[in-house]
């Protein structure tokens, strides 16, 4: 895609110039990624933190290296080139990415011919600032960019900095097909949409993904194909908001007549499409949001069984004037008819969601409410923050940061007590069933033990036997742990 056709979207001016340091991944833990793949006679160490997205990223941009003669390596000391794919969204994975930036400015010193990039949401947020601040970095590239990488290495090679953070409101990389990385060669990744319109207040992912797009649905169902044919047996279709998902010939939403909108391809659409590959393909997707998820997609979910019964609702607050100043787009009330309507459609459904203490104005009666729908929800798993202030977001624009440090931290780690208990609870619902799992490799704590997941996305571990990995078994869970479901295949 030429740069004629993308709009350049700045968040803004603050922050570029803003020198905050920031917050860390999704889920609170970086994940480093090293890949070993391709031939070539450049070596390209790669390091993704963040989200799904980034790391289904990672594989896009490996994919576009591979053709300028990278191969990956999964020591950076012997690295032609480093790139670390960031994430902005809280703080500690920005502040790891900065530390890692100081450990490979040692390596700089010794070869000056070593590269160094930083890719992603750190990239588009902060810009050229990138170069300022770390002298070491050679390269700043956004989300929407990775085609350009190979002429900005050039140009890296030819002694400039190179700096493109467009961002697009087409580019989806339909056409370019991923390098699996790190890959257990039975579950893959595929990005369905990319960017976020939804505009939650507190969040920074508009900014740094642009505006919302739709991949064409023929490159979907050809990619999760050919991860069947190569022996892939799950597909997790993403999207920050999946069920935005919609495809009309690659017009915008916005310009879609009624009749056109009526006619379009909906994420149901797709999930259907995906799960008629095979039976024996699961098909899995992240994120669902309360405000767009259809009575549709979850009948789709019900129909087919190999469609995970595993919904991700990020709830983020119990309180509906919280969620109004989060901008959410929805009530408790509406929230809890949601998860009503999951509870009657696809009865055993594992639930999990997200939530943040602590946001602007929260007060201990808000508070309660998060507490009271934990409560009535008895989520499977959460994924839970305090707060931490992101610059260009609503939420800064708008509103004081004005809950106690102390404060987020303790209401965190209410929330998280309180989650530890639901989750023991709702694993040891798995005990004396059988559960179908799908093998995905040798547990960490024994070599002769395998783990998979169950459709509820429970990790099961069990005897080795003679099973392998891709394969489908069913487990006897005999003995349950906080949260894993333990047994014998039967
Ligand atoms: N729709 C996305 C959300 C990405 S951010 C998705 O695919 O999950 C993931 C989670 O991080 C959010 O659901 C929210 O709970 C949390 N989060 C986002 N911004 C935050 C902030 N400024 N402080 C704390 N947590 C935040
Ligand atoms: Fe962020 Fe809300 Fe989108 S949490 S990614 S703006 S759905």
């Amino acid at each position: 895609m030429s740069h004629d056709s993308v709009l350049i979207i700045f968040a803004s001016p603050m922050d570029i110039f803003e020198n905050k340091v920031l917050d860390e991944s999704r889920q609170g833990e970086a994940l480093v990624l090293d890949a070993t793949l391709g031939v070539g006679n450049k070596k390209l160490f790669l390091e993704s933190y963040g989200c799904a997205m980034n790391f289904s990223d990672s594989e896009i941009v490996a994919s576009i290296l591979a053709g300028k003669g990278y191969s990956s390596t999964s020591d950076y000391n012997e690295a032609d080139l480093i790139l670390i794919n960031t994430c902005s969204v809280r703080e500690g994975a920005e502040q790891r990415v900065r530390g890692r930036l100081k450990t490979f400015n040692a390596l700089k010193r010794k070869n000056p011919k070593l590269m160094i990039g930083v890719l992603g949401c750190m990239a588009e947020r902060l810009k050229s600032q990138f170069l300022e601040q770390e002298k070491i970095v050679d390269l700043v590239v956004g989300p929407d960019a990775y085609r350009d990488l190979p002429s900005l290495i050039e140009s890296v090679e030819g002694g400039l900095k190179s700096v493109n953070v467009l961002l697009s409101l087409e580019e989806t990389y339909a056409d370019i097909s991923p390098v699996r990385l790190d890959s257990n060669g039975v579950t893959a990744f595929i990005s369905i949409t990319r960017g976020c319109d939804n505009m939650c207040s507190f969040c920074v992912v508009p900014f740094t993904r642009g505006r919302e797009r739709s991949r064409n649905p023929e490159s979907i169902i050809a990619e999760a194909k050919d991860l069947f044919e190569r022996g892939y047996r799950e597909v997790t279709l993403l999207g920050q908001n999946v069920d935005s998902y919609l495809w009309a010939e690659g017009k915008p939403k916005k310009e879609l007549s009624g009749e056109e909108l009526r006619s379009a391809f909906t994420f149901a659409n797709l999930l259907e499409a995906t799960a008629k590959i095979s039976s024996d393909l699961r098909v899995r997707f992240s994120t669902s949001n309360p405000q767009d998820m259809t009575d549709d997609v979850l009948h789709a979910i019900a129909k087919y069984e190999n469609i995970c019964n595993y919904i991700h609702l990020p709830v983020q607050s119990g309180s509906s004037s919280m969620l109004e100043r989060m901008n959410r787009g929805y009530s408790r009330e509406k929230y809890l008819e949601r998860i009503a309507a999951i509870r009657r459609i696809i009865p055993d459904a594992g639930i999990s969601t997200d939530i943040i203490t602590g946001f602007c104005g929260e007060t201990e009666e808000e508070h309660r409410d998060t507490i009271s729908l934990l409560k009535q929800v008895q989520f499977d798993f959460a994924y839970m923050f305090a707060y931490s202030e992101r610059p260009g977001t609503l939420a800064h624009k708008k509103y004081k940061d004005d809950v106690p440090e102390a404060v987020k931290k303790n209401r965190l780690q209410e929330v998280i007590a309180l989650q530890q208990e639901h989750s023991a609870e709702r694993t040891k619902k798995g005990l004396g069933k059988v559960h179908r799992v799908l093998i995905e490799g040798v547990s960490k704590k024994s070599n002769d033990r395998l783990y998979g997941r169950n459709s509820q996305n429970t990790v099961v571990v069990f005897p080795k036997g003679n099973h392998i990995k891709g394969e489908y078994v069913n487990v006897l869970v005999n003995e349950v742990t906080p949260a894993t479901l333990l047994g014998d295949v039967v």
